[in-house]
């Protein structure tokens, strides 16, 4: 079976079909089928009764748990509910086992809590828990354990409300006998507990490791048997630290909590754009993005730099962005203005470890790059945001008044956005990037 998609082959081979993966085919010894399924299939069932959606009892009386960090609670949708399964996947160091400590010594301070780590040892994981200050809690119990059925079976006896298991790649059950980590071992093992977890209403936290590509590592799968996933994105060394929801039976996913982590944990940024903008210089190739993050309006600089390439192919790299897109962005510049970028490499940093997936930084982007090509500055009171066409043409994006009001908010005095969305002074409407760049990089 192939650990990255579950696609299930006859014989070894060095490739995946399916997905593509190398060496991801692991032998798996599957118990002999009793009597044929299909054969059966279909003759035992019995009509149902269904319920009109109007007699449905609501739930909405249950009472979510509080993380004791309100963003965190947002993203959530209000807290965690009893019952939920919610998947925390980041890479590793990004600060996953850090949050939760954090999280589980607040809500120890009402109910009780279980964290259990098939990662690190009781000792280990006091030592962080001294320095997060999260030691104190006689509700906050401790195990170290890679059994899920043992888990499960703690679940299931209802002593705890809220259940960390830090990792679910870590975890085994036994009866299967290929390695922890493997598709069948996370597939399996997260059932059983989720399971456990409806059974006795308690609410789990599974924590999920994520390949350097960025998916979670194990299959897919386990992102639909989940209620929550959340993703922990960011630097693994400073800068700015992101959970947002990318799934979520319980709320919305639009919400993100910005995080910086220094010697005592995690902590909220309060207000990420004037952290953001902090050490910024006005010089070539730097342009304001006011972007959204979630629902929350933020601006950050975009810094491109641009050099004459010595030999071979040009090079074009981003970090913050997607590289794919800045390829089409590069495309669009050369062929709608009369920028040549062929012999040119070009490099695009966001400040602050934020990855981007806002449309609206196309503008920004196209605008840094001709910024740092032409040696030409944008005035330093200028925030600029927009969606970028393959015609060259600039398109509206959404949550315009909450952009500029956190760029009013900032002492920026103008925007380069949309013509379209030009509704009143602060913004300069601009219809296709050449006007853009005439107008605005003059200097
Ligand atoms: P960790 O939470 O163990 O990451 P994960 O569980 O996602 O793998 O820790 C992330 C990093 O954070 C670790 O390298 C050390 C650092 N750190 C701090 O800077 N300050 C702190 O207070 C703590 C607990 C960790
Ligand atoms: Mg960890």
């Amino acid at each position: 079976m192939c650990q990255n998609c579950g696609a299930v082959y006859g014989k070894w081979s060095g490739r995946c079909e399916n997905c593509g993966e190398w060496n991801t085919l692991v032998e798996q010894i599957s118990a002999p089928a009793g009597k044929s399924v299909v054969a059966r299939a279909g003759n035992g069932g019995h009509v149902l009764t269904a319920q009109t959606m109007r007699s449905i009892a609501s739930e909405k009386a249950v009472e979510r748990l509080k993380t004791g960090i309100d963003d965190l609670d947002i993203v959530l949708g209000g807290g965690i509910l009893p019952g939920a399964v919610v998947l925390l996947a980041g890479q590793p160091g990004i600060g996953k086992s850090t949050l939760l400590l954090q999280v589980t010594a607040k809500v120890a301070e009402s109910v009780p809590v279980l964290y259990a780590s098939g990662e690190e040892s009781a000792s280990q994981v006091r030592l962080r828990a001294e320095r997060l200050g999260a030691h104190h809690n006689d509700q906050l119990g401790f195990v170290a354990t890679t059994s899920a059925d043992d888990i499960a079976a703690t679940i299931r006896s209802g002593q705890y409300k809220l259940v960390i298991i830090d990792s679910i790649q870590t975890l085994a059950l036994d009866e299967i006998t290929s390695a922890p980590g493997t598709v069948s071992q996370i597939t399996n093992s997260s059932n059983v507990i989720i399971r456990a977890a409806k059974e006795a209403g308690a609410a789990v936290v599974l924590v999920g490791h994520v390949t350097k590509e960025g998916s979670i590592a194990g299959p897919k799968v386990l992102e639909h048997l989940v209620d929550v996933v959340l993703q922990f994105e960011g630097d693994r060394y400073g800068g700015f630290k992101v959970v947002r929801a990318i799934k979520n039976r319980f709320g919305s996913t639009n919400e993100a909590a910005i995080f910086e982590m220094d010697e005592n944990g995690l902590r909220i940024v309060s207000n990420p754009s004037a952290t953001l903008l902090a050490e910024r210089q006005n010089a070539d190739g730097s342009v304001v993005l006011a972007t959204i993050e979630g629902t929350r309006p933020l601006l950050v600089e975009i810094q491109a730099l641009v050099n004459p390439t010595s030999f071979g192919y040009p090079k074009r790299t981003a970090s913050g962005f997607d590289l794919n897109r800045l390829n089409l962005l590069i495309a669009v510049l050369e062929r709608r203005t009369k920028l040549n970028l062929s012999d040119k490499d070009i490099y695009i940093n966001v400040v602050g470890g934020l990855k981007l997936n806002d449309q609206a930084a196309d503008l920004a982007i196209c605008m840094a790059i001709a910024s740092a090509a032409a040696g030409r500055r944008l005035d330093d009171k200028v925030v600029v945001f927009g969606e970028v066409g393959l015609g060259g043409e600039v398109r509206s994006v959404i949550g315009i008044d909450r952009r500029i009001a956190e760029a009013k908010k900032l002492g920026f005095k103008q925007a380069i956005a949309p013509a379209n969305s030009a509704k009143n002074e602060f913004i300069k409407g601009v219809g296709d990037l050449r006007m853009a760049l005439i107008d605005y990089l003059q200097k």
